[in-house]
């Protein structure tokens, strides 16, 4: 009789492996089916009870509360320290609009940030904050030196980047930089929408001011699972901006996370988030290690193909991207997607290529067949 290796059974959890290879867990990752039947289950059950009835809509509020607290443990702080959000860019926006900044305040940036970060930027740059951007690079203590150099030019008020660059999985030590920035009187707020599924996070230990971060991408959380959290000593930096009902349920104590949230909101998708950590940590192995050692050889098998350079470090997740010589990224993209092949383009000044996502979820089957791919683009260069 075939016996499955642990692995493959898990595969069949995941049902968008069947169609085509697919690598773009980086952009939005697919709901492990436990976990997917149980979430809808509970919408349908609160669909069926009435939402609106009172007992309803307050025992999903108390079981985000179960949820909150889960995901404080796995993220190594307290719930206290976590609001939730719809996404990575409503906490970014919390943050950035509710800072108390002085008008010579300057932020220091990255050149890989994605448009969740860019976008509350620039509307601050038009609002007269200096905003100066470094080169993110392959990461590592390179961009924490880098970012160091920039603060000493300077005056700085908030360092605010990617903790894992979204173009090619870079990352550095936060801690490190954490204790660089406040050295010089500086904030630090890490957009952590890549790290939580491909990393452990220690968010207190850090001592990062702010880390936005979601579940949607390689947590394999429902869509519209986002959060921040924020720093004890960090907390009442940030003033509330938009607020109404139940925001106030918390006090607007500074202490307290939940502060930030108000209004209606799909408790189901939060409390399925918190299920996720159950389901991870009844793998049969650490998901992160699995998608590190996936990545790490489509990573060797895409350096040896003709014409491709690899332009990611080695994997401290999944992520690995390349350029392929005289193509696009884009066209490289679309030619892939033609084969069945699900990454994403990568279009940057600095970096024109594609980036793989991959998950514990894939197999050394999917790698080949991504290499291949990829050598039979290049081939027809
Ligand atoms: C680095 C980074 N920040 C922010 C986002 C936006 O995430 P969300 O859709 O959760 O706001 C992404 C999504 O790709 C990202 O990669």
């Amino acid at each position: 009789m075939l016996t499955l290796d642990n692995w493959t059974r898990v595969r069949r959890d995941f049902p968008c492996t069947d169609a085509r290879v697919f690598l773009n867990t980086g952009t939005l990752g697919p709901v492990a089916t436990p976990v997917m039947e149980r979430y809808l289950s509970s919408i349908r059950q609160w669909n069926a009870m009435g939402p609106g009835s009172p007992d309803v809509y307050l025992g999903w509020r108390s079981r985000v509360e179960t949820a909150r607290a889960t995901l404080a443990t796995a993220f190594g702080c307290h719930p206290e320290s976590l609001s939730l959000f719809g996404n990575v860019t409503d906490a970014i926006n919390v943050v950035l609009v509710g800072l108390r900044l002085p008008q010579d305040a300057r932020i220091v940036t990255t050149d890989e940030e994605h448009g969740a970060l860019v976008g509350p930027l620039t509307q601050l740059a038009q609002r007269g904050i200096t905003v100066d951007v470094v080169p993110f690079g392959q990461g590592g203590p390179e961009l924490v030196a880098r970012l160091a150099a920039a603060m000493d030019q300077a005056p700085t008020t908030l360092l605010a980047l990617s903790h894992m660059s979204c173009e090619t999985g870079a990352v550095f030590d936060a801690g490190a930089l954490a204790g660089e920035a406040h050295r010089r009187g500086a904030l630090v707020m890490l957009d952590g929408a890549q790290t939580p599924g491909q990393m452990p996070l220690a968010l207190d230990a850090w001592g990062i001011d702010f880390y936005p971060f979601n579940g949607h991408k390689w947590m394999g959380a429902p869509a519209g699972s986002g959060g921040l959290y924020l720093a004890p000593v960090a907390a009442d930096r940030v003033a509330i901006t938009y607020t109404g009902d139940s925001a106030g349920s918390s006090g607007g104590d500074p202490a307290d996370g939940r502060r930030f949230e108000y209004g209606t909101r799909n408790w189901p998708a939060w409390v399925a988030w918190g299920d996720v950590v159950a389901y991870r940590a009844s793998l049969p192995g650490d998901p992160d290690a699995r998608q590190r050692e996936l990545a790490a050889l489509l990573r060797g098998a895409l350096a040896e193909v003709p014409g491709v350079a690899v332009r990611s470090p080695e994997p401290a997740g999944g992520i690995v991207t390349v350029s392929v010589d005289g193509l696009a990224g884009d066209r490289v993209y679309q030619q892939l997607l033609a084969a069945g092949v699900v990454g994403r383009r990568v279009l940057r000044p600095h970096l024109d290529g594609v980036r793989f996502s991959v998950a514990y979820f894939n197999n050394e089957d999917d790698v080949a067949r991504a290499r291949a791919a990829v050598a039979e683009v290049a081939a027809r260069r």
